[in-house]
């Protein structure tokens, strides 16, 4: 049982500081959250061929996430079966095997050992089998998307998914063969604060107006007021924009419907635009250069998946835990398989548009509510800004307009249940 009084930390309308600053708590998370749901780990693209590998952490756990020769994926714990050392340093690459650095014992990339060095020592005494290097017990993905978690008896990651998994569809859907592409190295970025304060933030439109108010007023001066960002400029609450809290601690933003009828036309100036604008046009024609051009940017989503999974317009973002009051935020750019090249070419241009212009804001708020928050006299943090047409469906979807807090809260409820249960996390 849990020592902490969930019921009472977090509330209907307000959370405790505690939940944010308190080490021990932060620890737990570690457990329960990452690995004890299903935590993002990769994309299959990232590792498209057999023995390719990437690590990764989850948790505190250093992972190795393997392709086997028979194309099976594996997440392996980068932990040597000897005296603990983490066995692959590499960030990625492609390897039958893996040898540990410190006594040179051999794993192949499946987790089974092939031997320990110099192994006349342990004769009669070694039992192979016992030293296989131990996996999460479940791995499972969903359109690419790879997912791993310790905890046997969770639900399937699609059931864990649910109704938000249709938003993955409609992502991945975009690209004209149904598929994305994660290979061109990734942005990464730290924050000094809890890792939950960019889940606050995941799908909160309400800030826009005041944190990114550079970014408004330029979006406007270029494309007019009533559009792109700086739809939030005016009166927010009354956007056409919308958000959604998903069962599991999932959200959504939804920007389309306040964008205008071409996404490309809202994105901001990048290094080429005009140039590769006239190309794709010269290339495919005026009205199918025009309907590529909107694969460009994103699809104009923020669509998060509790724990650590952000898909924000056409990126990837990782959120990784590394010490209660450090987080790295990795932003991964997708090309959509089967689009033109120029096309995916841009949609790299645009990468590098929010997580430098944008990004940026956000960072410094998370940053001024760690140190906000430092405060301990004061115990509580609001999160009860709510519309009054909030409407719930029959999957347990609640959609309201963008300024709702209702995404902030929905993943604070689906932590306090995932935080009160009893650990069952293990390994294979
Ligand atoms: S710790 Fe890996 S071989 Fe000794
Ligand atoms: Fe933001």
């Amino acid at each position: 049982m849990s020592r902490f009084d969930w019921d009472y930390l977090i509330q209907k309308d307000r959370v405790h500081r505690s939940v944010y600053t308190d080490e021990k708590i932060f620890r737990l998370e570690m457990e329960k959250l990452f690995g004890g749901v299903w935590t993002y780990l990769c994309h299959a693209s990232e590792i498209p061929n057999e023995n390719d590998f990437k690590t990764v952490t989850v948790g505190f756990r250093p992972l190795i996430v393997t392709r086997d020769k028979n194309g099976d994926v594996h997440a392996i714990v980068n932990r040597c079966s000897h005296r603990g050392a983490v066995i692959c340093k590499a960030k990625s690459g492609s390897s039958t095997r893996f040898t540990c650095p410190y006594h040179g014992w051999t794993f192949r990339n499946d987790g089974k050992i092939m031997g320990p060095s110099f192994p006349k020592l342990y004769e009669n005494t070694f039992d192979r089998d016992a030293h296989n290097l131990s996996k999460a017990p479940r791995v499972e993905s969903y359109r690419g998307f790879i997912f791993a978690t310790f905890n046997e008896e969770i639900v399937s990651l699609v059931d864990y998914l649910g109704p938000a998994a249709t938003y993955i569809d409609h992502w991945v859907d975009r690209a004209p063969e149904k598929e994305i592409i994660v290979d061109a190295g990734a942005y990464r970025g730290l924050y000094h604060g809890n890792w939950k304060l960019a889940w606050d933030n995941a799908a909160d439109g309400y800030h826009v107006n005041f944190a990114h108010r550079s970014l408004v007023e330029m979006t406007a001066i270029r494309n007019g007021a009533g559009q792109g960002a700086s739809y939030m400029g005016s009166d927010p609450d009354d956007s056409p924009m919308y958000v959604k809290q998903f069962p599991n601690g999932h959200t959504l933003l939804h920007h389309r419907p306040g964008m205008g009828p071409s996404i490309w036309r809202q994105a901001r100036p990048m290094p080429g635009r005009e140039f590769y604008e006239d190309k794709i046009k010269r290339k495919l024609g005026e009205e199918a250069g025009a309907s590529a051009l909107e694969l460009a940017p994103g699809y104009g989503v923020n669509l998060n998946i509790f724990p650590n999974l952000l898909l924000l317009a056409n990126q990837i973002q990782v959120v990784e835990p590394i010490a209660i009051d450090k987080t790295a935020l990795i932003w991964h750019a997708t090309r959509l398989k089967g689009a033109d090249d120029d096309i995916n070419l841009l949609r790299m241009r645009i990468g590098e548009d929010f997580p430098n212009f944008g990004e940026v804001d956000d960072l410094e708020m998370f940053e001024l509510c760690w140190r906000g928050l430092q405060t301990s006299e004061i115990e509580w943090i609001n999160t009860s800004r709510r519309a009054p047409e909030e409407q719930v469906d029959e999957a347990g979807v609640l959609t309201a307009t963008a300024t709702d807090e209702a995404p902030l809260r929905g993943f604070l409820h689906a932590y306090r249940e995932f935080m009160k249960r009893d650990s069952v996390n293990a390994v294979a």
